[in-house]
Parts: C-alpha cells; structure tokens; sequence
C-alpha cells in the first residue's frame, strides 16, 4: 500500500517534539516521529518528502551528544533543523557550533534577513520568536547563507536552497513565535513541495484498508473500556471488517451515569460488532470489600478487569488477532517510536496477547493524536457526547469514593455527577472546563434537613481547567451556578447533606482524590 505524503521528525530529546508532529499534521501534512538513530533504512521506508530534525537538551560539542546518520542529507529530500537540528546540521556538514556570547531565552526580537523566497517568504521583516538556546551555529557550512538574525544569535536561520537543507535556532512550533506556522508551511509546501491534504478521511479509509490487509478473513477481539480511545479503535475497526470484530465491554459497576448504556446503544445499532456486555460489579464488589487504601483498589480492580476479560476471552474461542486503542503520544513516550507494541497500564489488558495466542496487535490509532482520534471519532459517525467524554480513570468512579467501597457510596458518586455534569452543560461551560466530577469525601457531619437531624456525607465538587492534565487550575464556576448545583444535589442524592468546593490547584494536589 502507498504511504500517505509524510514528513519525517527525528528526535534529539527537545520536550517540543511531539508540538513538531502536531503542528504540521495542522497543516495537514502526515508526520512521524522517529529516534534520532533511526536507520537510514528505515526513515527511507517512508518514503518521506521532507526531514525536521527537533531540538534537544543536549550540548552538540560533547562526544556522546546524539547524533543521526549522516546520510540523511544524501538523500536528497528537504531537511529543516530546529535548535539542537540545527547545530548538528552546522557541525555534520562543515560548519561549527558553539556557545553564545548572549544567551537568549524566551520571546526574542528576530529580523529576516532574507525574505523573498524559501524558507522565510512573506514574514514580517521583524517579528517575536521564542528562544531558548546556550549553544549556537558560529559558523556556516559551506553552500549555506544566513537568513536571520536576533541580537544575540547572527545566525537565527539558515539556508542551503540549492540542496534545500535549512535550519532555524528559534522553535517555530510553538505559539509564541508568531510567524512560526507560516515557516513550517512554507518549509512543507513550497520547500517539500507538498499538497497538504492529509486529514482524518484520508486516515480512517487508508487505516481500513490496513487492517484489512492485516487482518485478511480473521476475527478480531477488542476490548472496550468506555473510553473515546477504544470506542474509536472499535468504530473504525467495525468498519473494517464488519461483523469479525467481536467487543468484549467488562462494566466493573464504577462508570458514570448513562454511559455503559451508550456503549451499548452505539456498539449494536450503529455499529453492530458482536457485543459481549459483561456486568460484573458484583465481583468486583466483593473483591474491594474492606478495601481503603487507593492504590490496592487500583489493583485489585486491574486484576479483576484481566481475570473477567480473559474468562470472556476464552469463552469465545479462538479469535486471531487483538485489538486496542494506543494513541500516540503513549507511543512516542514510551520510547518505542521504532515498533514493538505499547500497552497502556490503564487498559488493564496488558500481556494479554500472548498468553491468549493472538496472531497479532491491531492498533489502529497508533498514530494519532488525542485531538485526532476525536475528529476521527466524529468522522466515523460516533455521537459528540461519546466522542467528547471527559478523561475518565480506567477504575473509574471506584477511585472517587474515599474508604471502602459499596454500591450505595458509588450511586452517590453517580447521581451527584450526574446533576453536576447536567447543570454544567445547562449553563454551557462544559468544554471550557477540561475535567468535572463529584467525590465522595469519607467526612460525615450533622445537619438539618426539614426538622430532623442528619448525619450524613459531604460531597465535593472537583473543576478544573488544564491543557495537559500534568498541572492544573480550578475552573471558576459562578458562585449562583455553585450554589444552585448544591441544593439539587443535597436535595436529589439521598445520603447527602453537605457539599464542598475543592479550590486546590494541581500541584499540590492531584486532580482525582483517590
Ligand atoms: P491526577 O489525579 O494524577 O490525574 O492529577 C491526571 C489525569 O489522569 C486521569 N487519570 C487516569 N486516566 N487511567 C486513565 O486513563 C487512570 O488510571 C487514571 N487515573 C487518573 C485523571 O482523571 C486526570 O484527568
């Protein structure tokens, strides 16, 4: 099958990398990211239209910096060097890098030097770029010409336009260079000379016709978790291969409100997979009883989920090949850009594979971004209220019960939920806050309700806005909004009677309670 148009990323360690990757698949060009000692082989087997290579932590003069084969700038396709890419691209053909006299970090003035064609076309003669360098090219390779310049750094740009090999000491994928999107457009379209045409289409009936290369006549098991990962997986693989594909969806009793029942809905009427919906909260209420402590029920719950998984699994019979949803940034993480398979932890389902004899891993959104799985998501037909799920723990709302779990702690948890997730939408603030939920606190205090005293569970109200999830702000719910949410849930959940607003950044705290 023919690779779609791609550009080819290595990476030296720069913690933009994957930034790199997004923002030209943004300018709807296909983009992997590859280690920076990929075989030449290998990035040939691309066939890629162009090279960036990424910055990275490292100093390019130390003997054990990384480095990538040489060769790279013999093949003949356009390279852009970025930061650290471009020091080694100084040093590997000729030219010499060094420390900076002034060294610049953060939004930096940069002037163009040379604007008319190629690689800085159509910029402003000075803009803002971001900088963040100790080490700079010193002096050009032979055939280059400097391009741009900032006060601290003479060379803020570089080009070689007769073998199109260019290199910026600036990051132009992130925001705050301003002009930054229009020289990786202009490094992909007018230097690559690519079309830009890659989008999620594209995607899905090129990843069809994979898996069904994959998979010939086979079946395929795939196991759903509720999420929008494996919901997608599932979708696309159903288009694959229609009615071979059998789901296993294992309700441990701890989702939200509605959502086992839309799992159904979706994965028998509007892609009708073979469905094998297995409750089985009793055993996992059995098995927590007595549990606090967070971690052991993350345990405990993992093992149940693998033991139900693999008894329906075997139930089955024999089915050839396993499927699952690795999106990914789990994959460049993990550091095995290169090939072997990544299970996520939260799947619950690693090692599987193997000791139920599958012929092989599908991961058919192995390659995508969050953002790109949800577009996915939509193109394939899956409904905005599946596809837009908040993040939710694999353990769900077990882990958002504090002390010891029983069916009446975890109908707190959903209904109070469920009335924070309504009145949320209601007021139109649900995808301008990244994650809201309720917890139940293990704190029981007095109250008055009507004339008789309770004693009864504060809930809390956990919102938070983030980007990444690695830190976090509160959301800033009106206080009519907050108050309102409270009455309806100390009114509507029965063992309520106080109700809290968690106001903690992340750090210090964490964005579950656990
Ligand atoms: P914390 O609580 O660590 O959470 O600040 C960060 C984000 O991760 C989500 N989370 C999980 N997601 N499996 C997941 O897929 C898990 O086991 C898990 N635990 C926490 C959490 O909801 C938040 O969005």
């Amino acid at each position: 099958m023919q690779n779609p148009q791609c550009v080819v990323i290595l990476d030296f360690g720069a913690q933009y990398t994957q930034l790199i990757a997004r923002r030209v698949r943004e300018c709807g060009v296909f983009s992997v990211v590859l280690p920076n000692n990929t075989e030449l082989s290998e990035i040939r087997a691309y066939e890629p239209h162009g090279l960036i290579l990424s910055g990275g932590p490292s100093c390019v003069l130390n003997a054990d910096a990384p480095r990538c084969d040489p060769r790279i700038y013999e093949l003949g396709v356009p390279i852009l060097g970025i930061c650290y890419g471009m020091q080694l691209t100084a040093i590997l053909l000729g030219g010499q890098a060094g420390s900076c006299s002034l060294r610049e970090y953060g939004r930096v003035r940069v002037t163009v030097d040379k604007r008319d064609s190629g690689l800085l076309e159509g910029l402003d003669e000075q803009s803002y770029c971001w900088m963040s360098h100790t080490y700079q090219v010193l002096a050009l390779p032979e055939g280059f010409e400097s391009i741009a310049h900032t006060d601290g750094c003479p060379i803020a740009a570089m080009a070689d336009d007769k073998r199109r090999v260019y290199g910026v000491q600036f990051h132009p994928e992130v925001t705050h260079t301003e002009q930054g999107r229009l020289i990786l457009d202009n490094f992909l379209k007018k230097i690559c000379g690519l079309k830009g045409d890659w989008n999620m289409e594209a995607y899905a009936e090129r990843e069809i016709l994979r898996i069904r290369e994959k998979v010939g006549d086979g079946t395929v098991l795939l196991g759903l978790s509720g999420g929008v990962d494996s919901a997608v997986a599932a979708a696309l693989l159903y288009r694959a291969v229609g009615k071979r594909l059998t789901c296993v969806y294992v309700d441990h009793g701890f989702m939200r409100a509605g959502e086992s029942d839309q799992v159904v809905e979706v994965f028998t009427k509007t892609f009708p997979v073979k469905l094998v919906h297995v409750d089985a909260s009793k055993q996992f209420f059995a098995d927590l009883q007595g549990v606090i402590e967070p971690e052991e029920k993350r345990k405990i719950i993992g093992r149940d989920f693998v033991d139900v998984f693999k008894r329906e699994a075997q139930k089955l019979g024999a089915l050839d090949h396993f499927a699952q949803g690795t999106i990914y940034p789990d994959v460049i993480e993990s550091g095995s850009a290169k090939g072997s398979a990544v299970i996520k932890s939260h799947h619950n389902v690693g090692g599987l594979p193997k000791e139920l004899g599958f012929e092989s891993l599908v991961e058919p959104l192995r390659m995508l971004f969050k953002d790109e799985v949800r577009k996915l998501g939509l193109t394939l037909g899956l409904p905005e209220s599946l596809v837009f799920r908040q993040p939710f723990p694999g353990p769900g709302l077990a882990i958002r019960v504090i002390g010891e779990l029983t069916p009446d702690k975890v109908r707190i948890v959903r209904e109070s939920d469920q009335i924070l997730r309504d009145e949320i939408a209601g007021a139109g603030l649900d995808r301008s806050i990244s994650q809201y939920f309720t917890v139940l606190t293990g704190a029981r205090s007095v109250g008055v309700m009507g004339d008789e005293r309770t004693y009864a569970f504060a809930v809390a109200i956990r919102a938070v806005t983030t980007d990444d999830f690695m830190t976090a702000d509160v959301a800033q719910i009106p206080y009519t909004l907050l108050n309102h949410i409270a009455g309806r849930i100390v009114g509507e959940v029965k063992g309520v009677n106080r109700v809290l607003y968690d106001i903690t950044t992340k750090p210090p705290a964490s964005i579950e309670w656990e």
